[in-house]
């Protein structure tokens, strides 16, 4: 039976990965992979994460199975984390926050809630949306379609064709946000546009699903769940994916949690024995290790304090060199605008070069990015960006022979 399977060719981030690391030049940069990365070029541990690590180790006292809720203490953290401190919805008891391997197991379960719900649903995606999106729900058996959302011209939002879409939707679809950090344009609804956005969810009463993959990486950890308390605030249900891998530096352990937003505090009751039950299904039992480090770390005010100092480091030094690197093309006198680096947010931004231009980066100058030249603007480093800023320059200023 097994005979019948073919390779498939690797995820193009892989693909380049594999090049990267094969590339000798000395000079050589990856702004392909999506991890935030240091001055050093590094994806450092949190040192907020390594102490909270340190207490699990020493205190805990058995593997056992959790259970299908997981680990209760992260539970309820992430819950205040993703929804804000003092959410209605949240004392009225009708949100419930289970945790997940990773944002994208947390994706996966809600791809799988929305099908138990309603077979034949379909999902709105902004068009471009992280690829995996694109895999993940309709690997749960769900339909695909996509709402205008960037313009390449301007490098912004396609706000009204954005808002045109969403209106023509309504009970029974489903639309898929990112709630900051845009992967991969880099581009987000600013808190007016994200108003006018989720009244629109409450007038047509689709079911949102917001992803919260970024969270503290565009403004501050709690300017960037407004998506997630105004459409709380506006509509009866809501689905929100949200992802510890970036902003806890925990990328390898895999957590996430998947949040339910219902009508009344029975039917969230409800809707969590139907996660239970297709968690069961999926991986049987979630992984203990990583929740139980961030339970441990947002119950002390003390990691907490120090934790919120480190996402706003990295917040910071993403947006610094987003400001560097605008600069310093202006100043090496490209005549291409590239202003749009400092109004985007988050690692990604799109360096608007067509393919020959990003192979001519590849291959004549060992800077890799995928062909929608999408950019991880946290890899770059004192080191690195004068080199990548002369080769950007030579790429468009003169045409390959
Ligand atoms: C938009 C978006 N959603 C979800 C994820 C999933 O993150 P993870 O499964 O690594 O927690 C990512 C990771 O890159 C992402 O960019």
């Amino acid at each position: 039976m097994l005979e019948s399977l073919k390779a498939i060719p690797p995820d193009p981030i892989l693909g380049i990965l594999a090049a990267f690391a094969k590339d000798t030049n000395p000079r050589k940069i990856d702004l392909g992979i999506g991890v935030y990365r240091d001055e050093e070029g590094n994806t450092p541990l949190l040192k907020s994460v390594v102490e909270a690590e340190k207490q699990m180790i020493a205190h805990q006292n058995s593997k056992s199975y959790l259970g299908p809720t997981g680990v209760p203490g992260f539970n309820s953290a992430m819950s205040r984390l993703v929804f804000g401190e003092s959410n209605e919805a949240v004392a009225e008891g009708r949100i419930r926050t289970v945790q997940t391997p990773g944002g994208t197991g947390a994706l996966r379960l809600a791809a799988e809630l929305v099908k138990t719900a309603s077979p034949t649903a379909r999902v709105s995606a902004s068009e471009p949306t992280w690829p995996n999106h694109l895999a993940i729900f309709p690997a749960a058996g769900l339909g695909m379609e996509s709402y205008p959302y960037y313009d390449p011209a301007s490098s912004s939002l396609r706000l009204d064709d954005m808002l045109t879409a969403l209106r023509s939707k309504g009970p029974g679809d489903v639309v898929l946000f990112h709630a900051c950090c845009h992967n991969p344009c880099g581009v987000s609804p600013d808190p007016a546009q994200w108003e006018l956005i989720t009244d629109v969810a409450a007038e047509r009463g689709f079911l949102p699903i917001v992803d919260l993959a970024y969270q503290g990486f565009e403004r501050g950890l709690e300017e960037d769940n407004l998506s997630v308390r105004l459409f709380t605030q506006k509509c009866p249900e809501l689905i929100v994916t949200s992802s510890c891998s970036k902003n806890f530096a925990v990328y390898r352990d895999r957590v996430g949690a998947i949040s339910v937003v219902a009508s009344s505090a029975q039917k969230a009751a409800d809707i969590e024995t139907v996660i239970h039950a297709l968690t069961r299904k999926n991986y049987s039992m979630p992984p203990a290790h990583g929740p139980a480090v961030i339970d441990i770390l947002l119950q002390s005010a003390e990691l907490t304090a120090l934790w919120r100092t480190e996402v706003a480091g990295m917040r910071d030094r993403i947006n610094g060199l987003r400001s560097e690197l605008e600069e310093k093309i202006r100043a090496r006198g490209v005549s291409r605008d590239f202003a749009f680096l400092r109004r985007q947010t988050g690692m990604f931004s799109f360096l608007g070069l067509n393919v020959a231009q990003v192979r001519r980066l590849r291959e004549e100058f060992s800077i890799y990015t995928v062909d929608s030249a999408r950019a991880n603007i946290a890899s770059f480093n004192g080191s690195n960006i004068d080199y990548f800023v002369d080769a950007l320059a030579e790429i468009l200023e003169s045409p390959a022979a």
